[in-house]
């Protein structure tokens, strides 16, 4: 049987438009994500919630719930195995203690589990976790996060806490242009489609465990360390993921599991309600930004400034770094950035879609062109004169710089030459029209992988690597990927992801997804199209050749490495009402080579449209006095719908090229989002001449701020 790749070879599936290979099984319902998964003997686990924000957990009435019909047991923090969470894990970070439920009896912020109950199913679960009685001492709270807190305090998290560099204030003095401004964004939620879902089962000394999440390497790991296994008697899977948006990590449904399940003897599955994730799956902090910038008469920065405070809890210390974007994108002779927070009695803040690029985006772009109007340079051209050469910060070279070629790409496609720089000028009808537009950036890095990649006797070839697909088109790109690689079609090609038995690989999150695994990917299949023999007969089990980024990531030289891009945006305002509509946008990108057109429009439009919802949706408000959200699920919290999104919204990409990069893909999950909610703020302010320097840009602050005809 000729088992060798085809002659000539078959050309390469990039750039072309693919649907996704499980497109059909998802679409159909044959596709099973994590809580759909039968079992034999399946029970189910309801978390209870504190309902004070900060306190003791004095006593839980658990004798009237364990009576009551199907339930098993009630865990809480009496009764609940002690785990290890004094560890650093493979993502280099402590864990977030919230996932390391039931260990002590403080209560750190409202909606903090503290039982679990588990039942023969889940309405008698839902049923008896509504019944327990559970007294607390409480202690006040505080949960305000202002701009004059005496405890804030600058941080890391994952990016430095402050850089510096030259004498702020006397280019600030000496700029013929300064900008001085405060801007703020809200504390905003993940609401991925899929709720968190775990189901743990233990078979001897052995943990089983089906989940939601964006990598089941990390989720393996991390199990491993709290329970104190052998790292081999972990597995962890996770097929199909409705959404993680970076919340999709170790939190509590997969530990309460893999504790109840030891607890019944079988296997045990929590998920978690919509309400239950707005204080247990953690979101993006809000954030206070002051943004300086002082300009000489060309518009040149002098003095650059961003400063960030977010909030965290007390019991994880989680950084929304969003004064990194500056450090990135624009350099000044003076320049400093720092990222700070506060300590309040919330729940712990986490990675969300452009951890700190979004909502720094927001501020350092809407400064920007407020610089625009001050100077009487127009908006792109002021980002052109102030697109350096090097990294403002670390002084590295860029391995690409495309941030001009996406705004003159987007400048002509968008028609941004016709446009009259004046505010408040444009009117159709009741609707007074603005034109915005905002600079993008996102880190391109990439996380050492395994994969393994067979050449199967019937002359397919099967993937095996631990990545995970959380709906972006990851395993349809590592397909291609493959494909390419191994010089066959694609449909020779088959998948699989999401177990953590394939060996470990990084995680679907910092847009590292599809960079990582698809370098592991091609280093395998291309050592294995070498090692066929054109002809040659292959044994029944096929050959099978593994890889191992983690030197050449190693050895990559020091760059900054990002991809970059432009977005535009018109808008309706109507000051009348109040009312915002976004009329079209169009984001212009470079991000490395695009493998598959169809789901890369999808991930980088997904990220606009999610910036549209920053810009004039999003916002969860907590009640200084509960503790809690108002509103705190799909009612209150208001995503855009389809209504909320124009037709006319469109992301293209122009060429960018690293001759140096073994791999020249990066990662789009996130770059969409940058810069995208600036855009459509900067387009409110040319129709109205109004700055909104708060997000959301609700009705009743556009009505309150009015504009030139209101
Ligand atoms: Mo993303 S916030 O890195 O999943």
């Amino acid at each position: 049987m000729t088992v060798a790749p085809q002659r000539p070879v078959a050309p390469s599936p990039f750039g072309t438009a693919h649907t996704r290979v499980e497109g059909r099984d998802k679409v159909t319902g044959a596709a099973r994500y994590g809580g759909d998964i039968p079992f034999v003997g399946l029970a189910h686990g309801m978390f209870v919630l504190s309902t004070v924000a900060r306190g003791r957990i004095v006593s839980l009435d658990t004798a009237p719930v364990l009576a009551m019909p199907g339930v098993l047991a009630v865990l809480h923090h009496g009764n609940a195995p002690r785990l290890t969470s004094d560890y650093v894990g493979m993502m280099g970070v402590r864990p977030d203690p919230t996932a390391v439920v039931f260990q002590h009896d403080r209560v750190p912020h409202a909606g903090w589990p503290v039982a679990l109950v588990v039942a023969e199913t889940p309405e008698q679960a839902r049923a008896a976790a509504d019944a327990l009685a559970v007294t607390y001492e409480e202690e006040p709270h505080d949960v305000t996060l202002s701009a004059d807190r005496p405890d804030a305090y600058a941080a890391e998290g994952h990016m430095p806490g402050v850089t510096e560099k030259g004498d702020l204030e006397a280019e600030l003095a000496a700029s013929a242009h300064v900008v001085d401004e405060e801007y703020t964004t809200p504390e905003e939620h993940h609401a991925m489609m899929e709720p968190h879902v775990a189901t743990a089962w233990w078979d001897g000394g052995r943990l089983d465990l089906v989940d939601s999440d964006q990598g089941v390497t990390w989720v393996a790991d991390e199990l491993t360390r709290m329970f104190s296994l052998d790292p081999s008697a972990v597995r962890v899977r996770s097929e199909h993921v409705g959404g993680g948006f970076g919340s999709k990590g170790v939190r509590p449904p997969q530990v309460a599991a893999a504790m109840a399940a030891a607890e019944v003897g079988r296997p045990v599955r929590v998920t978690l309600t919509r309400r239950q994730m707005f204080s247990v799956t953690g979101y993006r902090s809000p954030t206070v930004q002051r943004v300086r910038l002082g300009a000489g008469p060309d518009g040149r920065l002098r003095a650059l400034e961003h400063t960030s405070l977010s909030q965290t809890s007390t019991v994880f210390e989680f950084v929304e770094p969003s004064a990194g974007v500056a450090r990135t994108m624009y350099d000044a002779p003076a320049h400093r950035t720092e990222n700070s927070v506060v300590r309040l009695d919330v729940p712990s803040p986490t990675w969300m879609r452009a951890p700190g690029e979004a909502p720094g985006s927001f501020a350092l772009e809407c400064a920007f062109d407020e610089l625009a109007e001050r100077s009487g340079i127009d908006p792109i051209e002021l980002r052109l004169r102030n697109d350096p050469k090097t990294g403002p910060v670390s002084g590295l070279p860029f391995a690409t710089r495309n941030v001009a070629a996406c705004f003159r790409e987007g400048a002509r496609r968008f028609g941004w030459d016709a446009r009259d720089p004046r505010p408040g000028v444009r009117r159709d009808g009741r609707w007074l029209i603005g034109t915005g537009t905002a600079a993008a950036s996102f880190f391109a890095g990439a996380l050492p992988s395994t994969a393994a990649v067979t050449a199967e006797a019937d002359g397919t070839f099967t993937v095996r690597i631990s990545a995970s697909d959380i709906g972006t088109g990851a395993r349809t790109a590592l397909t291609l990927i493959a494909a390419d690689a191994l010089h066959v079609p694609a449909k020779r090609v088959r998948v699989h992801i999401g177990d953590s038995d394939f060996g470990p690989a990084g995680i679907a999150g910092g847009s590292m997804g599809t960079r990582s695994w698809g370098w592991a990917v091609a280093a395998a299949a291309g050592e294995l199209r070498e090692r066929l023999v054109p002809g040659g007969e292959l044994p029944p089990e096929g050959i099978t050749v593994r890889s191992d980024t983690t030197q050449a990531i190693a050895a990559l030289a020091a760059k900054e490495r990002h991809s970059w891009g432009a977005q535009f945006a018109e808008v309706a305002v109507d000051v009348t009402t109040g009312e915002v509509r976004v009329r079209r946008m169009l984001g212009v990108f470079a991000a490395g080579r695009i493998v598959n057109p169809l789901t890369a429009r999808n991930q980088l439009v997904g990220g606009m449209i999610w910036g549209i919802s920053m810009a004039l949706h999003e916002e969860a408000v907590r009640d200084a006095a509960s503790g809690a959200l108002y509103g705190g699920d799909l009612a209150g919290y208001h995503v855009a719908t389809h209504a909320d999104v124009p037709a006319d919204i469109d992301a293209v990409w122009v060429d960018d090229h690293d001759p140096e990069d073994p791999v020249n893909i990066k990662g789009i999950g996130e770059v969409g989002i940058v810069g995208a909610a600036a855009a459509v703020a900067n387009a409110v302010w040319h129709a109205t001449g109004v700055r909104h320097r708060g997000l959301p840009i609700r009705p009743d602050r556009v009505l309150r701020a009015g504009g030139p005809h209101a």
